[in-house]
């Protein structure tokens, strides 16, 4: 594996949640692979799940990791070709990515979706920069339209807590005071429907997700209708995707709060597990009472970020 984006590319999920558990049950089995390699782990936004699960994931295989918070202590850079570099961007991606590429072995990067140009945050302009430039394999962290490192931890979170051969997940969103963007849900959305679930995706009006990442997954409109008999439910706002009316990209178009997860939602599950990849704004996503129900898997979930990571870190050292 020489880039980690979509599910494609871990291979068999079956053998890949294999990998998750051996390595749950022994950290630290592979720590000669890594030796005397580094991870750059370069962050344009904000995190802490990321940031902490994926040096110790890397730490755990030998490797030795740097951190690099663009927006925190190197120059601002720019991304855009074409532009008279008269601003406050001192230098340019295309000169940073070759540079940064020497100091390391392998590069995770995060960069979030501006959420005002549809087509550039779906094209995934800077991951793809990334790729074609830092001559180094690169895996996603969260880009402008993934997040599979959350997906992976979701899925083994899943496949860890189901009492089912076959459990019903439902992705809903839910109401938020910001714009968000749409890389879990479509991360989520994208791994469910490559594993063995029945898998429902609800929201209101407006915000449908690509169609790429709906794939074959049922849409209901009605959420306490999806949530009925639900074993999964996974909570996540994100802002409008525009699908369906390309000018609200980005944008919230509603704040319904009857959305939000509160324990009348959970009752007409199957005694559902809440599900949701932090941080959550109590209040609006969820209320305390359910996220702090024994049902409540939102701390298995990011710790099992250590465990996705060090699978897809795994397979990239092994095809070095
Ligand atoms: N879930 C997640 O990616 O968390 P962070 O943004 O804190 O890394």
């Amino acid at each position: 594996m020489r880039t980690f984006i979509n599910v494609e590319d871990i291979g068999d999920l079956r053998q890949a949640l294999a990998e998750a558990e051996e390595i749950k049950k022994d950290r630290y089995k592979y720590q000669e692979l890594g030796k005397n390699k580094t991870l750059l782990m370069i962050f344009f936004n904000n995190s802490l799940r990321t940031r902490l699960s994926t040096q110790k994931a890397a730490t755990n295989l030998g490797m030795n990791v740097i951190v690099l918070d663009v927006n925190a202590g190197a120059w601002k850079l720019e991304t855009e070709r074409g532009v008279i570099m008269d601003g406050d961007k001192s230098e340019h991606l295309l000169e940073a990515i070759p540079v940064m590429g020497c100091y390391c072995d392998v590069i995770g990067m995060r960069s979030f979706a501006g959420l005002t140009d549809r087509e550039y945050d779906y094209a995934e302009t800077v991951l793809h920069q990334f790729i074609k430039y830092s001559g180094r394999p690169v895996f996603a962290m969260e880009t402008a339209t993934v997040h599979p490192l959350q997906a992976f931890a979701d899925l083994i979170t899943i496949e860890e807590h189901k009492t089912k051969a076959r459990p019903k997940v439902v992705l809903t969103w839910a109401p938020h005071c910001r714009a968000l963007p749409q890389a879990v849900p479509n991360s989520f959305a994208q791994w469910m429907n490559a594993a063995d679930v029945d898998f429902v995706i609800t929201h209101p009006e407006g915000y449908e997700l690509d169609p790429k990442f709906v794939g074959n997954a049922r849409v209901e409109y009605d959420q306490m209708k999806a949530l009925e008999g639900a074993d999964f439910v996974y909570a996540k706002n994100w802002s409008c995707p525009g699908v369906t009316n390309a000018t609200d990209y980005g944008k919230i178009i509603s704040k319904d709060m009857s959305w939000t997860i509160d324990e009348a939602h959970m009752a007409v599950t199957d005694n559902g597990k809440f599900m949701h990849c932090l941080p959550v704004r109590r209040g609006l996503i969820v209320t305390d009472d359910v996220i702090e129900s024994p049902n409540s898997l939102v701390i298995p979930e990011a710790a099992n970020r250590e465990i996705s990571a060090q699978v897809v870190i795994k397979r990239i050292l092994e095809n070095m």
